[in-house]
């Protein structure tokens, strides 16, 4: 079945943490963490201080997207806050394989993330060194964009492309419950969503619907 990770960016950030724990007990199967740099993407957030705040109120792993320029000289100071599967932008200067086999190295989940008008080609290369792929559907920077619908024949590419490795494609940006399902039927395994479920009244249900169940 499809997992959900809840992006905080959606939360209440004054009481993070609280947030944190009640969406574990809502059912997330990740906690979703995006860091921007304000020079990657034109908007700013929080840092590897913040998540090490927040990792002792998460009942389940932390997925750290890192759109920043120059992730090189973090990968460490992120996994020693407390990530379980860092992704960084292919769209970065810089030794990817490299940066890849570092983070397998440090014992975590190696991502990469394919903004908007990247092709899924660019991933061939590292296949081997991968763990996850994170496909945008929104332009990276904020929460709360419309999903691109003509991003769904990206996801079948890659699906077919990854095979029968071990390699789980994530969807970001503008998922509720019928792009979610779009995204699963186009070979989705992981649903990242900061607006719907954050802001959603009953946020159980809304994962439950991510989910594919009905209540
Ligand atoms: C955007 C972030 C997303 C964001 C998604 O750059 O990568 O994770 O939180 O927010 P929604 O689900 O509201 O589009
Ligand atoms: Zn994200």
């Amino acid at each position: 079945m499809v997992k959900v990770a809840p992006s905080i960016l959606s939360a209440d950030f004054s009481r993070l943490g609280q947030e944190v724990s009640d969406i574990c007990k809502d059912g997330a199967d990740f906690i979703h963490v995006d860091i921007m740099d304000g020079h990657f993407v034109p908007n700013l957030t929080f840092g590897a201080m913040v998540l090490k705040s927040i990792k002792p109120y998460s009942t389940v792993p932390i997925d750290v997207h890192l759109m920043i320029s120059n992730p090189k000289d973090y990968l460490k100071t992120f996994v020693l806050a407390g990530a379980n599967r860092l992704t960084i932008h292919q769209e970065i200067n810089g030794n990817i394989g490299k940066m890849l086999s570092e983070i397998r190295s440090l014992g975590v989940k190696a991502g990469l993330c394919l903004k908007p008008q990247t092709p899924v080609e660019v991933i061939e290369p590292y296949l081997d060194l991968l763990d996850l792929v994170l496909v945008m559907t929104v332009e990276p920077g904020f929460g709360g964009q419309s999903f691109m619908e003509d991003k769904l024949p990206k996801i079948t590419a890659l699906r077919k492309m990854i095979g029968d490795r071990p390699i789980d494609i994530e969807v970001d940006g503008g998922i509720n419950d019928k792009t979610g399902q779009a995204a699963v039927l186009a070979g989705a395994d992981v649903l990242i969503a900061g607006n719907y479920i954050f802001k959603a009244e009953n946020r159980k249900k809304a994962i439950r619907k991510l989910k594919g169940k009905k209540e």
